[in-house]
């Protein structure tokens, strides 16, 4: 389905065109004046110039050719869209659509919502995507600096999906750095007995392995600050990572079962999350592209070496900033983060050729993605028109302004953020005394799912955040549980309605002309779907469509306060209004499914 803007440009393009004036100029856009328009046109202003004439003559006489009705190509006229059309000076066309129209429009969605599009058109060229996203460290346990990646992520994936678009997500665990050493070391130092430390072993290791995912999450800070403080020991994990990423028998069989270990945790906290990825790779999985990919780097006269270390200049004349050069193997040969992520474009390039790969991150990694993308364009890692794309997001304050942290100051993990919202939303749901201890204890955690998501991508992901749950929790206001308290409303007239007429499908129901101001808003903000839906995607923008939602749950509202729609007795205008809110709650399942939460039936 064309969008209602593209639908009523050409109508008043061809009124340009009629009047004898370039049918381009004939653009419209939604009103920035809602109190005296709909629509606007402004093309009458540009057309001034070209035209050398007063913007309002132009401005006019489009008017005139709007008001007689479009000509069918057969000659016959079609009635106008157009409930007026003010020509005002300067040189604007003020528009408003008469209610026939648009709610032909809306029907025309509503019809086509059976494959739940709800009329939002494929794309030309659908893409093939891979995005980077999630990106935990192995060992380490998932804090809140994760969850912005998972969250936004997966709300990119599903928008590109939900757009028509080839999209994969992969995960990239941080599996192979300098974690996976200080780990290593610290086992050893703890238990130097184990088989895996044992050189002269030659045996198959076991199948268990010897440590919980709790044990693993006690070593890693430990082995972390102890590498701060003591340089033989950060010496001796630099060693052990760089003999891992040679694969050093016990070390690599130990590393194998800490990533069992851990990605069986991590598999269970993303789906809390309702986040999945399509790929489980990591760093470790191109282990061995590296090498070849550093012949050719070395051999095309790319990377030479410098200091010890082997690099590759990324800098532009053109840069503000300098953007120093990737270093690609250090002194010791050991890879890094940027190899990692370099063999990691090669091999995604070779397998998936992809037109387009998106990584989300935290925005401080900018210089990195920089110089990786550089220098995979310049070694030739991508084809061309493989576009490389990250997209950086702020950090997550408390409300203090400074980094989110737990109340002693230390880095809130994921799983105690998430119970911490639970609690919060399951004392609310409890007030509902027509909802028992277990129906509660559900609605909470798909209700708290929507808080977080909603907190944190109804904020433009690049810009820092304040993390507030008692904000995010509030059933009113810009918040996820304000969204679904409305679908909620929405499901429950639908279903009074059909207890009142039981024969009824609901999905033969027409939507009628709006009667009332807010009935038309409604009206208008629902067609803006399939245009937000698009542009959200275009602009890898999910806080464009919370903001869209945002609307169309206080437009459904005041439409829903200044109407009494179940005790209407007029048969014809209650279906219709009924089928405007099947619509309106199609369109918010569609949008929020997208942004990875859902309402529950009552809350
Ligand atoms: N593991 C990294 C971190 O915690 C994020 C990985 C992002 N993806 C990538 N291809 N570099 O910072």
């Amino acid at each position: 389905m064309e969008q209602l803007l593209d639908v009523i440009s050409e109508k008043v393009g061809a009124a340009f065109e009629a009047a004898g004036y370039d049918r381009t100029l004939g653009r419209v856009q939604i009103s920035n004046r809602p109190d005296l328009c709909e629509y606007q046109c402004n093309g009458a202003m540009a057309g001034a110039k070209q035209y050398h004439k007063a913007p309002f003559m132009i401005a006019d006489a489009v008017a005139a050719e709007l008001a007689k009705g479009e000509k069918r190509p057969d000659g016959t006229v079609e009635e106008s869209a157009f409930e007026s059309v003010e020509s005002v000076k300067p040189g604007f066309l003020n528009l408003r659509l008469k209610p026939a129209f648009l709610a032909g429009y809306l029907e025309q969605m509503r019809e086509a919502g059976a494959d739940g599009k709800w009329g939002l058109p494929a794309p030309e060229k659908k893409k093939k995507i891979i995005i980077d996203y999630g990106g935990p460290n192995v060992a380490k346990p998932l804090h809140v600096g994760h969850l912005r990646s998972a969250v936004i992520g997966e709300a990119l994936k599903r928008l590109a999906r939900y757009n028509g678009q080839d999209i994969i997500g992969d995960i990239h665990l941080g599996d192979w750095g300098l974690q996976m050493g200080l780990v290593i070391t610290e086992l050893r130092k703890r238990h130097p007995e184990w088989v895996y430390f044992d050189d002269n072993y030659t045996g198959a290791y076991p199948e268990e392995a010897p440590f919980t995912v709790s044990d693993l999450e006690e070593v890693y800070p430990f082995a972390s600050k102890r590498s701060k403080e003591d340089a033989d020991y950060y010496a001796e994990a630099m060693e052990n990572t760089h003999l891992l990423q040679e694969k050093k028998r016990g070390f690599y069989a130990l590393w194998q079962k800490i990533i069992e270990v851990s990605v069986a945790d991590l598999k269970k906290n993303y789906r809390n999350l309702d986040v999945e990825f399509e790929l489980w790779n990591g760093e470790a999985s191109v282990n061995d592209v590296i090498p070849g990919m550093v012949d050719k780097m070395k051999q095309d006269g790319f990377a030479y070496e410098s200091n010890g270390a082997l690099v590759v200049d990324v800098a532009e004349d053109t840069d503000a900033k300098e953007v120093p050069p990737c270093i690609i193997l250090k002194s010791d040969g050991a890879a890094l983060y940027t190899t990692t992520d370099l063999a990691t474009i090669l091999d995604r390039e070779n397998k998936y050729d992809p037109d387009e790969i998106l990584y989300v991150t935290d925005k401080r990694q900018a210089l990195h993605f920089t110089q990786v993308f550089r220098a995979a364009r310049k070694c030739g890692l991508v084809k061309p028109t493989t576009e490389l794309v990250h997209i950086g997001f702020g950090t997550m304050n408390g409300r203090d302004g400074k980094p989110f942290k737990t109340r002693d100051g230390g880095v809130m993990r994921l799983e105690t953020l998430i119970s911490d919202i639970d609690e919060e939303m399951k004392k609310k749901i409890e007030t509902n005394p027509e909802i028992g201890a277990e129906e509660a204890d559900r609605t909470a955690k798909q209700v708290a799912m929507a808080a977080l998501k909603y907190g944190d991508l109804s904020n433009q992901a690049s810009k820092d955040y304040v993390f507030d749950i008692e904000k995010f929790c509030s059933f009113e206001g810009d918040t996820g549980p304000y969204i679904l308290y409305t679908m909620v409303r929405i499901k429950s007239i639908l279903a009074k309605y059909k207890a009142q007429d039981g024969a009824v499908d609901l999905s033969e129901l027409r939507i009628g002309p709006a009667r009332s101001g807010a009935e038309k808003t409604l009206q208008e903000t629902l067609a803006r779907f399939s245009g937000t839906m698009q542009n959200s995607w275009k602009e890898y923008a999910p806080h464009r469509l919370c903001a869209y939602i945002y609307d169309l749950s206080n437009d459904f509202n005041s439409f829903y306060h200044g109407t009494r729609i179940l005790v209407e007795e007029d048969r014809e205008k209650k279906a219709g209004w009924i089928a405007l809110l099947t619509l309106t709650l199609g369109v918010l399942e569609a949008c929020t499914d997208v942004l990875g939460f859902s309402a529950p039936d009552r809350m």
